[in-house]
């Protein structure tokens, strides 16, 4: 399973890439008003930290002037992965960018006819929003599920199950157990899947039984 991180805050894009265990970025509108950053700069910026996709997205809703702006944001660097809302414009847009050799991810999913619309669409990634149905009573996870039995019923889909609004790492282990291909992680999420009361209990123990020894491996 990939782990992409769901920020446009570089400093934490840089901190956690060194785990080495990000796989990608995706960011939105809603993560860049947040970073106080000009887009494109950040953009920029995180496709040289990351080598694997950024997604990065449009802001226009018709297709001719998604279609440029996609284009655009093509150009910044070779991993960027447009992103596009889940509407008739957006999926026109997601076929031209993909005939042009585009990565793109298809957002703001919450159902699965939607999915089945953006494979059709040739999608590199559909992005189903797991925290937000949960948030309005409904059954996030199922969705995911669903999406998977589909997908994996049509071998020719190649799209993506980018499992999205990931609040928990309840919903990663979920998501991975369903055979999700990628979850995007708020930066929070990623560092909570490091704890474990017992691990700290364990290693606060070993080191001081290895104290007491007065032994030193350097
Ligand atoms: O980036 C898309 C998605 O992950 C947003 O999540 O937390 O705003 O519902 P959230």
């Amino acid at each position: 399973m990939k782990f992409f991180i769901d920020t446009a805050d570089i400093k934490e894009i840089r901190d956690l890439a060194e785990t080495g265990l990000v796989d990608g970025v995706t960011t939105n509108p809603s993560l860049v008003a947040k970073s106080g950053r000009n887009f494109i700069d950040v953009v920029k910026e995180i496709c040289a930290i990351v080598p694997g996709p950024v997604s990065a997205e449009v802001t226009a809703t018709d297709h001719a002037q998604m279609l440029r702006e996609g284009r655009k944001l093509a150009k910044l660097a070779s991993n960027v992965c447009v992103k596009v809302p889940l509407t008739p414009d957006g999926l026109k847009t997601c076929k031209a960018l993909r005939g042009d050799g585009t990565q793109v991810n298809v957002t703001l999913c919450f159902s699965a006819a939607q999915a089945l619309l953006a494979a059709k669409a040739g999608a590199s990634f559909i992005s189903p929003f797991v925290g937000r149905l949960d948030d309005i009573g409904t059954d996030g996870m199922g969705l995911i599920a669903d999406i998977v039995q589909i997908y994996d019923a049509y071998p020719a889909i190649e799209t993506e199950v980018l499992v999205a609004s990931v609040r928990h790492p309840i919903h990663v282990i979920a998501a991975a157990k369903m055979g999700a291909d990628v979850a995007t992680l708020p930066p929070t999420v990623l560092r909570q899947m490091f704890n474990h009361p017992l691990t700290d209990k364990g290693l606060a123990a070993f080191l001081a039984d290895w104290a007491k020894t007065g032994q030193s491996i350097l």
